[in-house]
């Protein structure tokens, strides 16, 4: 496994599926889960709208890396002072801003699949991201005083939310890609039943994933809410989770007594696209890492990321 900044998990980021068996933080019938805004001040915008517009009992909560790509001061702060009138948790980026980790990097814990270079462009990115930060003390002040998870109960169900995986801030268990093996889906299944939870939702490794598992259980990771998830499309993915289901849904599945649900954030593209090379022009390490995801999405389809069953462990060997 590679190691050094941007590749490593720092011991502050691991809190282990127990911890997730918690007294609930609060109760409500809806929740908007927003993980992965990524500094993207138009995406925000259109999430609040669409959060505005839920009716009943509700909560909003962005479970990490809602700062990245936004660093200039000015935005930095007012996308951190929307944030905090809601409910958050920390991602990996806010940490390694509010309480830096020497020798972290991005603080990512990028796994093997990750290049070597775009590695190194993620943690020159929180460098730059740093130097802005730097001007709003009071907001990193509020990022240090986040949880690193909160678990939540509706209709009697209980729902965890975390960054990365059951066990770690910037954990990769809940990546589509660690969800699409037999092994990957059984430590998913056993993390949720140490967690007491009926769901665990999730975000951190870029690509949307709502996988069922045993135990009339699921996990759901959102993506991103403030970059395009799949090929050709120019919105981002909020979970929405409910004792309602609701018209509207990019697509969804009933676990338990609770309707999961992936929900579109239509931003407005071209504004964000300007926005985002006024920031990082051609040949910045942001645009670099991630324009072509945000001009024409990720080679990923929502057919690939619903996943209605578990896929079957594989026999052991005699
Ligand atoms: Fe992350």
């Amino acid at each position: 496994m590679p190691d050094g900044p941007g590749r490593s998990c720092p011991l502050s980021y691991r809190y282990g599926a127990a911890a997730l068996d918690s007294a609930p933080a609060f109760e409500t019938e809806t929740l908007w889960i927003a993980g992965g805004l990524y500094g993207n001040p138009c995406a925000l915008e259109r999430l609040l709208e669409l959060y505005d517009a839920e009716p009943g009992t509700k909560a909003l909560v962005f479970n990490g890396d809602f700062h990245w790509f936004d660093a200039d001061a000015e935005t930095f702060s007012a996308i951190n002072a929307s944030v905090m009138r809601h409910r958050a948790t920390r991602g990996n980026v806010e940490t390694e801003l509010a309480l830096p980790e020497s020798g972290a990097g991005c603080g990512c814990g990028y796994p093997a699949w990750v290049g070597d270079e775009e590695v190194a462009r993620s943690n020159r990115i929180l460098e730059r991201l740093r130097r802005a930060a730097a001007h709003r003390p009071e907001a990193l002040r509020s990022l240090a005083a986040l949880p690193m998870h909160l678990t939540v109960t509706l209709g009697g169900e209980r729902v965890a939310i975390v960054h990365g995986d059951a066990d770690s801030l910037a954990g990769w268990d809940f990546s589509q890609e660690r969800l699409a093996t037999g092994d990957g889906c059984v430590a998913a299944a056993e993390a949720l039943r140490r967690a007491r939870a009926r769901v665990i939702a999730c975000s951190h490794t870029c690509l949307p994933v709502l996988q069922a598992l045993d135990d009339d259980t699921a996990v759901v990771n959102n993506g991103a809410a403030g970059m395009p998830n799949f090929e050709r499309t120019h919105f981002g993915l909020a979970t929405r989770i409910s004792v309602r289901p609701r018209g509207g849904a990019m697509y969804g599945a009933r676990v338990g007594r609770l309707q999961v649900e992936a929900r579109r954030v239509d931003y407005d593209h071209a504004a964000w696209q300007r926005r985002f090379l006024d920031w990082w022009p051609a040949g910045s390490d942001a645009h670099a890492s991630y324009h072509a995801r945000i001009a024409g999405g990720p080679r990923y389809s929502p057919g690939q990321a619903l996943r209605v069953a578990p896929v079957a462990a594989a026999p052991r060997a005699a």
